[in-house]
């Protein structure tokens, strides 16, 4: 299992040693949210791109916004390496992949727990990455919606059937328990906030993690 470390839940006033702890986690789950998509503001790319070059984890950006588009060159220049938008803040899915790719890094849907995977058919075939939302975009520490399983289920299903390359992540209320769940249904990437930077051995948590 490949874990992202969710930095919303770690200390901002010693990011860089938070991610350092995370260094055997390969990614690094960066929430970004503007207040307007989601009931929350969180950072933007000011934040975190001082650590591009220090830390070795991809920049896993999750882009909680309603201007996706807009804001798509900032993160670029501050190192996101995958660039997930929501389904539901663009009117033009097409247009924004095309633009993601452009810039030569990875391109992800994220979509959230009333968003059904059907609406992303069309697209698949050109995504890096599916972010299956477990609890409602904005916060950390929230409880694990099950519906996200039978989505994980369907994408793991049309991945296989179509030879489709995108990963499998889910993201929100990861821990002991519903990680196993999901890694059970073909999830490949678990994010987790809460349950890493709240643990007493954050690298244990992630060995685990990683061991599913
Ligand atoms: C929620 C974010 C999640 C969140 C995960 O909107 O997208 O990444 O930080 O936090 P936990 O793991 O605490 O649910
Ligand atoms: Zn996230």
């Amino acid at each position: 299992m490949i874990v992202a470390p969710s930095i919303l839940s770690a200390d901002f006033n010693r990011l860089l040693e938070e991610v350092k702890e995370c260094n055997n986690a390969e990614f690094i789950h960066i929430d970004v949210m503007d207040g307007h998509f989601v009931p929350n503001i969180s950072f933007g790319p000011a934040v975190y791109k001082n650590l591009k070059g220090k830390v070795n984890n991809v920049f896993d950006v999750h882009l909680m916004i309603s201007d996706p588009m807009k804001y798509l060159d900032d993160h670029v220049n501050a190192g996101a390496d995958i660039y997930t938008f929501h389904y539901e803040a663009v009117n033009d899915v097409k247009e924004m992949i095309e633009e993601i790719k452009k810039r030569n890094i990875k391109v992800g849907i994220s979509i959230k727990p009333k968003t059904d995977v059907k609406l992303l058919l069309p697209y698949l075939k050109d995504l890096d990455l599916v972010l299956v939302m477990s609890v409602e975009p904005g916060f950390g520490g929230q409880t694990f919606i099950d519906s996200a399983l039978g989505k994980i289920e369907e994408l793991a299903r049309l991945k296989k059937e179509n030879n489709y390359h995108y990963l499998i992540e889910v993201d929100g209320g990861i821990n002991q328990e519903t990680a196993k769940l999901v890694a059970k249904v073909g999830c490949e990437v678990v994010v987790a906030g809460t349950y890493i930077f709240k643990s007493q051995d954050r690298k244990k948590t992630i060995e685990y993690l990683k061991s599913l």
